[in-house]
């Protein structure tokens, strides 16, 4: 240990101390040491978090009726600010194909940390021809998607909590085949979960800590516990676990979300494909419930069942239930036995983000990526503790999951998937059932069926809640579910839309909201409502819609937006995932736009970044100053697989390297400012 991570013995040393040492997980190990060496005096670990997360929604509500995390953080704009620097101000760019991040005039951006970056001492650099699953557990994983920036002493310091969401051997490996070789699934495992990493911020820009004492990675077999109404449940246990509460690793982490204490929430999203042989599972009941979720009946595509039983149903029918889960995990602790919170429900999770009710309580929305599925929130059983961190660690594992209903005069319910629902009594045995069954229950109390919902983010100057559906090809008639057909108008949807959600009485504990379309993306050059009464259901899949933004010259076209971010102005920063494959926009590269939601420009949407070839972007996730922007460049180059890269970004070799990208301005404004 350097003489720089000797332990400090101050009052905030104590405050994180008392704060791990009740949430149970040990105070001598060797991360937490690390830990105390970063408050400096007169700071507490509640300072930090407060700065770290600023921005986020949560704190709008805690402002109306909860003592914020401490006194003297400013926390949130005036209303008088919000109204009069709604705007942005930068010099759009146009769409690109260049195999390059491309960023506006006057910004400039770094490769911070890439798949392979060593993060351990003795950890070897990587070696694209000589790649071991021992090096890839020490080193930087697979297509980042998440990424949440976690501030530490000062603002030139944070820890990075990224997802590795999934692996693609096409581009991992030269002439890979599926099940080919035990090594090469074995990497893919250990290139899966998530990493947190040290960044810091000096003349040159900001770069990983490649030995940092916060360094971790997680991966695809990195032991976890099972917590919540269905841990122990008789579905969750296999040969393996006999008490159905220890899992071994996360899968398809997508994105993710940051809690008032300082969490991080990683999200898995499609666990269905690492699943195989279904059409075998014995129990008729626990078949259904998988092919729900889209288990295979047969193979995968990786075939991991080849070489690990857990991946075949034949073999280990519960094994799946185990995977779909919101999974919580402290960055600041390295130790840190990662949560899987049942309490949350099972779904191809997107995303988890956090805001207050107003008397406290803490919600996480969620969305369900599938076509057709749903948009969920939970509500706990108890309020935010800003005053004792370690009250806080097990306020996800008591609440009510609620699924949403929209109807078609802009109002909606949240109905509480509970034991207690006429509609789900008799159909499930216990409340622990619903939860692994969560798309069930759904589907029996007329949840509305959605076009595929990725990101649900609060916005912490409005408050409203802003829901990306990605795009849903196959909606083909107006009303193919129960609810609101207004809330998916487009027939079909080819690039997706917004929805922005106004809870009842302005409080995310609330069980009614009202709710319009605040983006119908594409080409506004084709088809632009101005108009809300426009909007009828079975409108052609080129009708767009900007927030009612008229001046369809000065908009850029979007499509497919997946991860939202909002800067402390209450500005919608989108990434896009797909944009390249919507079929009737031709858009180029995948990118990052930004636009307001308040004030004259409301809706006037603007390129602010592309990827390069063949990726999505991610994250999107300001510093705490908000001069930098992170991104995930996710799958750059996918489709023609080593030799035949259609991408050698960041490296110029042969292969890609899924990456972060900080993004910064050149006088180190404001982004956007
Ligand atoms: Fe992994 Fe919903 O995107
Ligand atoms: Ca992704
Ligand atoms: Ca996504
Ligand atoms: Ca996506």
């Amino acid at each position: 240990m350097s003489e720089h991570d000797t332990p400090a013995h101050s009052r905030n040393t104590l405050t994180l101390l008392e704060a791990m040492d009740q949430e149970g997980n040990g105070i001598d190990r060797p991360g937490l040491h690390a830990s105390q060496g970063e408050l400096p005096e007169n700071e507490t670990f509640g300072d930090v978090l407060a700065r770290s997360m600023a921005r986020r929604a949560f704190l709008l509500g805690a402002a109306a009726s909860v003592p914020v995390l401490m006194a003297g953080a400013t926390l949130l704009p005036s209303a008088a600010e919000a109204a009069t620097k709604d705007g942005l101000n930068f010099k759009p760019i146009s769409p690109s194909t260049l195999d390059e991040v491309v960023v506006p005039v006057d910004y400039f951006h770094e490769v911070v940390v890439k798949w392979g970056d060593p993060l351990f001492p003795g950890a070897p650099a990587f070696n694209f021809k000589n790649q071991t699953a021992a090096a890839q557990k020490q080193q930087f994983g697979y297509n980042s998607d998440f990424l949440g920036y976690f501030q530490l002493n000062g603002s030139n310091r944070a820890l990075l909590a990224v997802n590795h969401e999934y692996t693609s051997g096409t581009e991992m490996f030269r002439n890979y085949v599926p099940g080919a070789k035990k090594e090469e699934t074995d990497i893919e495992i250990a290139a899966h979960g998530g990493s947190v990493v040290e960044l810091v911020r000096d003349y040159s820009g900001w770069r990983y800590v490649k030995n940092s004492k916060y360094n971790r990675r997680i991966t695809g077999d990195t032991p976890m516990i099972i917590t919540g109404p269905a841990a122990g449940h008789k579905l969750m246990k296999t040969k393996a676990d006999r008490s159905g509460k220890h899992v071994l690793g996360m899968l398809n982490n997508c994105s993710g979300g940051k809690t008032p204490w300082g969490t991080w929430l990683t999200c898995e999203e499609n666990f269905n494909q690492y699943f195989a042989n279904n059409d075998q599972t014995a129990d008729a009941d626990v078949k259904a419930a998988h092919a729900r979720y889209g288990v295979s009946g047969g193979a995968t595509f990786r075939l991991w069942e080849k070489f690990y039983d857990r991946f075949d149903c034949s073999k280990e029918p519960n094994e799946a239930f185990r995977f779909g889960w919101v999974v919580e995990i402290d960055p600041y602790n390295p130790n840190f036995v990662p949560r899987k919170r049942t309490a949350l429900g099972r779904c191809k999770h997107e995303a988890a983000t956090m805001a207050l009710a107003n008397d406290g309580r803490a919600v996480v929305y969620s969305g369900d990526d599938e076509r057709f599925d749903y948009v969920y929130k939970f509500v706990s059983r108890d309020r935010y503790n800003p005053g004792n961190r370690a009250d806080n660690f097990d306020l996800l594992d008591h609440g009510t999951l609620y699924v949403a209903k929209f109807r078609d005069d802009n109002t909606g319910v949240w109905i509480p998937l509970t034991i207690t629902h006429p509609k789900l009594q008799g159909k499930f045995a216990d409340q622990g059932e619903i939860l692994m069954k969560t798309r069930l229950a759904a589907d029996a109390v007329g949840a509305t069926a959605m076009d595929r919902p990725e990101d649900c983010q609060p916005n912490p100057v409005n408050g409203k809640v802003y829901l990306t559906m990605t795009n849903n090809s196959k909606r083909t008639s107006v009303v193919p579910d129960a609810g609101s057909a207004l809330a998916n108008p487009r027939v079909p949807n080819y690039n997706g839309h917004i929805i922005e959600l106004t809870e009842g009485g302005n409080d995310h504990g609330s069980t009614k909201f009202r709710w319009e379309i605040f983006l119908l993306a594409g080409d506004p050059k084709v088809d632009l409502k101005t108009n809300k009464a426009d909007l009828t259901p079975g409108l052609p899949s080129n009708t767009t819609f900007f927030a009612g933004y008229a001046d369809a010259d000065k908009l850029g076209k979007v499509s497919c937006p997946d991860n939202i971010a909002f800067d402390s102005r209450g500005n919608l920063w989108i990434a896009t995932d797909g944009q390249p494959e919507s079929v009737d926009i031709g858009m180029p590269n995948d990118a990052i736009h930004a636009v307001p939601t308040a004030g004259p420009d409301r809706g006037y949407l603007r390129q602010f970044l592309s990827g390069p070839k063949g990726c999505e972007i991610c994250g999107p996730e300001f510093s705490s100053d908000e001069t930098t922007l992170f991104c995930a460049v996710q799958h750059p180059g996918e489709g023609g697989g080593v030799p035949n890269q259609i991408s050698n970004w960041p490296d110029r070799g042969i292969f890609t390297r899924p990456g972060v990208v900080a993004v910064r301005h050149r006088d180190s404004r404001k982004i956007g400012g």
